[in-house]
């Protein structure tokens, strides 16, 4: 595995393999969901890269930014061990030097969820996420559906910009009682870690709901709150379609059931899809 802390020396790397790029940009404290995506990558493609790297100009929030956890050696070892061939470990004075001007917005696709809680979020994302492609240049790039926004602001940058990249959606991955896995959840302490099964519970039970003949979306909404519980604060449940992320109203036919929810400081965010 050929890990580059710079741009510089970058393409020569990417070069030097064959077939089509498959490629998983993260931002480090890798868990079994980035894995997934990184093995899906390596079956489909001839080479894999990973970059990782805390971009700052997607927090909100700089307590956040500087509480990301650092695990850097960690990451590189299961890396590795996945068989991935080029690494991109960032640091932002490289791919933010002095005078680098250039932020990429998106309209529509970012209102409302993420984006309406966490002003310039994915406009950070974006940016990074075109800088990384302009970088990589890969044939297909992997995103969970655990960030089902994200996946449909990337897909619509892509689509805009006419970048030539595959975009490949990849299920969320779970712990045995149904957690979504996110570097967020090591932030849990006990207790808290003991109530956060409950936002997926709410979830499956309003898709249940939805599968018994439900279509009202207030009602599929109002059965993962009921779920939640006073202690758990959502910050915002939503049906939405899966390509535009537009809010889907009634009836209910299709898309995935959103949710946002507060455990003592951690935001956890989670989905499942109504098919
Ligand atoms: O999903 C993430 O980890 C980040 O938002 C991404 C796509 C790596 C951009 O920093």
């Amino acid at each position: 595995m050929i890990v580059m802390r710079s741009q510089e020396g970058l393409r020569r790397a990417l070069a030097d393999l064959s077939g089509t790029l498959g490629f998983v940009p993260t931002m480090g404290a890798l868990h079994e969901g980035h894995l997934s995506l990184v093995t899906r990558a390596r079956s489909e493609n001839g080479g894999c890269a990973v970059s990782l790297f805390v971009n700052p100009l997607q927090f909100d929030d700089a307590a956040d930014y500087e509480a990301y956890p650092d695990t850097e050696a960690a990451d590189l070892g299961l890396l590795e061990a996945a068989g991935v061939d080029v690494v991109l470990v960032g640091n932002k004075d490289d791919l933010y030097p002095p005078g680098f001007a250039t932020r990429v917005d998106l309209t529509g696709v970012t209102d409302g969820g993420e984006g309406g809680q966490r002003p310039g979020h994915f406009q950070g994302v974006c940016t990074v996420v075109a800088k990384l492609f302009g970088l990589f240049w890969p044939q297909r790039a992997y995103f969970g559906w655990k960030d089902m926004q994200q996946l449909c602001v990337i897909r619509r940058l892509v689509k805009d910009l006419s970048m030539p990249i595959e975009l490949v959606p990849c299920e969320i991955v779970r712990e045995a009682d149904g957690l979504a896995l996110s570097s967020r959840n090591r932030r849990l302490d006990a207790s808290e870690r003991a109530a956060a099964p409950r936002l997926y519970r709410g979830l499956c039970a309003a898709r249940e709901l939805w599968h018994g003949g439900e279509r009202a979306a207030a009602a599929l909404v109002q059965r993962v709150f009921e779920e939640l519980g006073e202690n758990f604060p959502g910050d915002y449940v939503e049906v939405r379609d899966t390509t535009d992320y537009a809010l889907v109203h009634d009836p209910v036919e299709h898309g995935r059931i959103v949710a946002a929810a507060r455990l003592g400081a951690t935001r956890l965010l989670d989905n499942v899809s109504l098919s």
